[in-house]
């Protein structure tokens, strides 16, 4: 059975959690996002985390970041990582409750964000907040768990005989279509959609087929994760568990 809310919370507080120990995919996942975002954008990095990403984005010329958590510990290891970038400023905030925070920003990040929010239903309602609060022309930067994107990895490890990989507890993950219509009922455009099918595929797909033992470090990882063997390969958003969708107001 899933847990509450409240368990999710407890879940980021805790101090051994990690928001990613995948570190191979979580940089892949930033120079995704990275290369949509324009110099002098303001952006609201929402579910910051331990401020990994943030940091990325915060050396794009001319930004202004708010990073906001609604977890002490995410915020306090966040606070560290982001000692001194002055650019940055970190928020506590929980977008399950009422909140105050501006009505002009030019980019949101939801970088494995949204899938914490349980529940379709709950999801919709921060997506409407997030549309509220970005400018005419702004757009969403969604990098998030697909239902289908981990059910084609799924298909295609059962070829192998290899286990479905399970949802996380705390994870709920989105249904492409009904996010793309959700979207398109509020008038977002979507401008772009993309993956990390490769890495997927390689070290989710054909690396447990050799090697059963996880080890995110490893070097065919690194390998995996090169942006030079994914635009070789064009695989695309097949197979990717995390996809990369963009919305403009
Ligand atoms: C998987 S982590 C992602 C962190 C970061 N974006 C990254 O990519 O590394 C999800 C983050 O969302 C935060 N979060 C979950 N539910 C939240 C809520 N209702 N309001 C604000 N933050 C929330 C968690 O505390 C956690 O830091």
């Amino acid at each position: 059975m899933k847990k509450n809310k409240k368990s999710i919370l407890d879940h980021w507080n805790e101090k051994n959690v990690e928001s990613m120990y995948d570190k191979n995919l979580l940089n892949a996942e930033i120079n995704l996002i990275k290369k949509h975002i324009p110099a002098g954008s303001k952006i609201l990095d929402a579910g910051c985390g331990e401020g990994e990403g943030t940091y990325a984005y915060s050396s794009i010329k001319d930004v202004k970041i708010h990073a906001v958590d609604f977890s002490d510990t995410r915020l306090k290891k966040a606070s560290l990582k982001l000692k001194g970038k002055k650019n940055v400023t970190l928020k506590k905030i929980d977008f399950l409750n009422k909140y105050e925070l501006d009505k002009d920003y030019d980019i949101i990040i939801s970088q494995r964000f949204i899938i914490n929010i349980p529940k379709w239903q709950l999801q919709k309602q921060v997506l409407l907040g997030f549309m509220n609060m970005l400018k005419n022309g702004g757009q969403l930067i969604m990098l998030e768990g697909s239902e289908n994107g981990a059910d084609d990895l799924n298909k295609f490890r059962k070829i192998y005989n290899l286990n479905p990989i399970p949802i996380q507890w705390h994870n709920y993950f989105l249904n492409d279509t009904k996010l793309i219509n959700f979207m398109k009922e509020n008038k977002f455009r979507l401008i772009n959609t993309s993956g990390l099918g490769a890495y997927f595929l390689l070290t989710r797909g054909i690396r447990p087929i050799f090697d059963k033992k996880l080890n995110w470090d490893c070097h065919f990882n690194k390998i995996a994760s090169s942006e030079k063997l994914a635009d070789f390969l064009k695989i695309g958003a097949q197979c990717s568990r995390l996809r990369l969708w963009i919305f403009q107001k």
